[in-house]
């Protein structure tokens, strides 16, 4: 009896304890409540003003958070400029150059931030939540975003060039890469149902329309209709880098289209249709489930951010916050 209220006592200390002094490496949704309590209305406010004249910036913000996080874990590395102790930024990568933007809006986030709360949120926080935000804006699921990221005092351009996958990849290929980062199978899928908004230039799918693979034809997998569309808007003769709706359905929301879209063949990545059309694969019956129930998609997709957020941050004395996204302090 005495012990059994001993046991109680001691685990509602241990659990107040916790509260009050997070474990190092562990994120939390108050990491701020007492540093910075409004920095989720304020970072969802920018990201709301910049959707008014930029209907793709939720799109791009929340890709910077996956490019993030995939390349030295979620420590701010892409938004390092080249210069300095930088000699090869993240920016500068393959998969990103000319490509991955919204790196102004994230410098606005931050400047209102070192005004309300100087000094104290991190440019990966910011990345993260600027991806809900983005969601959620745009017709998604919100969720509450673990924090206490510290920002990195290096980029890795090679890591980030061999660590993103690419459009032009198997999708054996992109399940390893998703799992060198400790993400799995329905990661892979929930996440890339992120491909539901924004854009892709006409060279990381043209590959699919001529002549796949030296068939002479394009990719079977594209459905016909939607393949005369894309033939026209990417001419072989054409610029590389004219725009097209991922999901061209609803080009701006967050909804379950991209996986609708799956079913009629109307991926636009190559990587994207491999999903659906790799015959066997275990993808197959997820994307069934999130083209059939959207909120089982909305679930798995929060989850699989939290789990891609998660991806080896720097916390506790690690790394810096930085004051300047762009630059490492003292730089
Ligand atoms: C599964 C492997 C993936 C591949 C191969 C891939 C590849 C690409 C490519 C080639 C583009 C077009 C870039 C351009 O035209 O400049 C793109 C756009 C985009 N990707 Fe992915 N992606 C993947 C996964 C993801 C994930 C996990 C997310 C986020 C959780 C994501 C979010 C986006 C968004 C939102 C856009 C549109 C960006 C914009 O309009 O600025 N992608 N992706
Ligand atoms: C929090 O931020 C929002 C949006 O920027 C603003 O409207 C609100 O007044 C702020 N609240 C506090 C307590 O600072
Ligand atoms: C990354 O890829 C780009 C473009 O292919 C290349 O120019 C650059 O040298 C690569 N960087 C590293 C560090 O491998
Ligand atoms: C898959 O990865 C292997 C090993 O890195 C590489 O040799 C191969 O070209 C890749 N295949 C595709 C289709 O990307
Ligand atoms: C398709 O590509 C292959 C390999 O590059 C080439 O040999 C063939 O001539 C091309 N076919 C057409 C119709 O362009
Ligand atoms: C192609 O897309 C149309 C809608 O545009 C759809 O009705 C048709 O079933 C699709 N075909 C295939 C093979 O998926
Ligand atoms: C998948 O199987 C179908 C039916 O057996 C076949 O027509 C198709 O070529 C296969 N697709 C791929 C990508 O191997
Ligand atoms: C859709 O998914 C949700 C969330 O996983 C689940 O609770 C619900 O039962 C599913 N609905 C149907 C019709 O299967
Ligand atoms: C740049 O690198 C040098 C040598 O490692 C180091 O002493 C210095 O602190 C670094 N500068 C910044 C701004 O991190």
């Amino acid at each position: 009896m005495l012990s059994a209220i001993n046991y109680s006592l001691l685990a509602t200390i241990f659990l107040v304890l916790t509260l009050i002094f997070p474990s190092e490496g562990q994120l939390s949704s108050t990491f701020y409540s007492s540093t910075c309590s409004n920095v989720s209305s304020i970072v969802r406010s920018a990201v709301q003003q910049a959707l008014q004249s930029d209907s793709r910036i939720g799109a791009s913000l929340s890709r910077l958070h996956f490019h993030d996080c995939f390349v030295n874990g979620c420590d701010a590395s892409i938004l390092l400029d080249q210069g300095g102790n930088i000699t090869q930024s993240e920016k500068n990568a393959a998969p990103n150059v000319n490509s991955i933007r919204g790196f102004d809006v994230v410098d606005n986030i931050k400047s209102s931030l070192e005004s309300s709360c100087p000094g104290v949120v991190s440019c990966a926080d910011i990345l993260a939540l600027a991806a809900e935000s983005s969601v959620s804006l745009s017709g998604g699921p919100s969720w509450n975003v673990l924090l206490g990221r510290r920002d990195g005092l290096t980029a890795n351009q090679a890591g980030a060039n061999s660590s993103i996958p690419s459009p032009f990849e198997s999708l054996a290929n992109v399940t390893s890469k998703f799992s060198a980062v400790g993400l799995d199978t329905t990661d892979l899928v929930a996440l890339s149902g992120a491909h539901t908004f924004g854009r892709a230039q006409c060279q990381f799918f043209s590959q699919r329309l001529f002549n796949f693979s030296g068939t002479g034809s394009p990719d079977p997998t594209l459905n016909s209709t939607y393949l005369a569309t894309l033939q026209q808007n990417c001419p072989q003769s054409g610029s590389g880098s004219t725009l097209n709706n991922l999901d061209p359905s609803t080009p701006d929301t967050f909804d379950n289209n991209y996986f609708t879209n799956l079913l009629i063949n109307q991926g636009l990545l190559q990587t994207d249709q491999e999903l659906f059309s790799s015959n066997g694969s275990s993808t197959i019956s997820i994307v069934n489930n999130f083209a059939n129930n959207q909120s089982a998609f909305f679930e798995a997709f929060v989850q699989s951010m939290i789990n891609m957020g998660n991806i080896s941050p720097l916390t506790g004395s690690q790394g810096e916050i930085r004051t300047d996204c762009k630059k490492l302090n003292g730089s």
